[in-house]
């Protein structure tokens, strides 16, 4: 990670000095950042890029993005999210162009094949079709360029529900085709890893990479922030070293996947 991007990243290298909301802030995005930072390199040589965050809520990713000198668009249905990103990108000195619309609306936003990389991070569990809105996303995507996507992992909601002592919500959870526990669980759909992949390579996307987020940061007591300043940092790491271990992906909390438009 170069130094401008651990800066985006929430300035991972200084987890450990910092509060502890925050160092489980960098933790829980520290691993994204790392795959963004590598992929961003590649894509641009180093240039800017045209990036599109669709579904970018109040640009937590849009704006590190802008400040590391790319272009950035978000596409957001809800203008509290809009007016939100626009007080962040002014507070932090940049400009992001922010348009109130849907997954849906992207191919009348964006010329096709326009965009080097689009972010599709914790949206597609909201949306009512999520292959219909990966193909929408993949179609203003150039050949060559990409596609990130962040999505719940249905087998860590399981094992999360079963840790909080609803033993029967993780039963219903793991034999429920849209990942829920229930009527009332406020998450609309949790992705399996499989069914992610198998969704991200019949949008016509290539060369799909997958890693675990959050396998440990969501788990550990909150006591472990208690007389440990370094806690942020370790967790950091830790985090970094389960990333390389495709046998932590069931349960991380959040599945990231990296593919490109050929
Ligand atoms: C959990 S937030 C994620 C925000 C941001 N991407 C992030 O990772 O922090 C989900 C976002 O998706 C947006 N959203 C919901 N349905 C959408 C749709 N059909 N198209 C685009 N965005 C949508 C919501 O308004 C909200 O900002």
């Amino acid at each position: 990670m170069t130094d401008r991007t651990s800066a985006a990243a929430g300035g991972a290298g200084r987890a450990g000095s910092d509060g502890p909301a925050r160092a489980a802030n960098t933790a829980r995005t520290a691993v994204v950042w790392d795959a963004l930072s590598g992929l961003l390199e590649k894509l641009g040589r180093g240039g800017p890029l045209d990036v599109v965050d669709a579904g970018g809520g109040t640009g937590g990713a849009a704006v590190p993005l802008a400040e590391l000198g790319h272009r950035v668009t978000v596409v957001e249905p809800s203008p509290d999210s809009l007016a939100a990103l626009e007080r962040r990108a002014a507070e932090r000195g940049v400009r992001v162009r922010g348009v109130q619309g849907e997954l849906g609306d992207l191919s009348g936003l964006f010329a096709p094949g326009s965009t080097d990389l689009v972010l599709v991070h914790n949206v597609l569990e909201y949306v009512d079709d999520p292959a219909a809105a990966l193909g929408d996303v993949v179609g203003v995507v150039r050949p060559g360029g990409a596609v990130s996507v962040l999505a719940a992992n249905a087998v860590a909601g399981a094992l999360h529900r079963a840790l909080g002592g609803h033993l029967t919500d993780a039963r219903t959870l793991l034999g429920d085709a849209g990942g829920r526990w229930g009527e009332t669980d406020p998450m609309p759909r949790r992705f399996t890893r499989s069914g992610l992949l198998e969704l991200v390579e019949r949008s016509g996307l290539t060369g799909a990479s997958i890693r675990g987020v959050r396998v440990f940061t969501d788990l550990v007591p909150g006591q472990v922030w208690e007389g440990d300043a370094q806690a942020g940092r370790h967790l950091v790491e830790l985090e970094r070293a389960a990333a390389e271990h495709p046998e932590l992906l069931g349960i991380a909390s959040q599945l990231h996947v990296l593919a490109h438009r050929s």
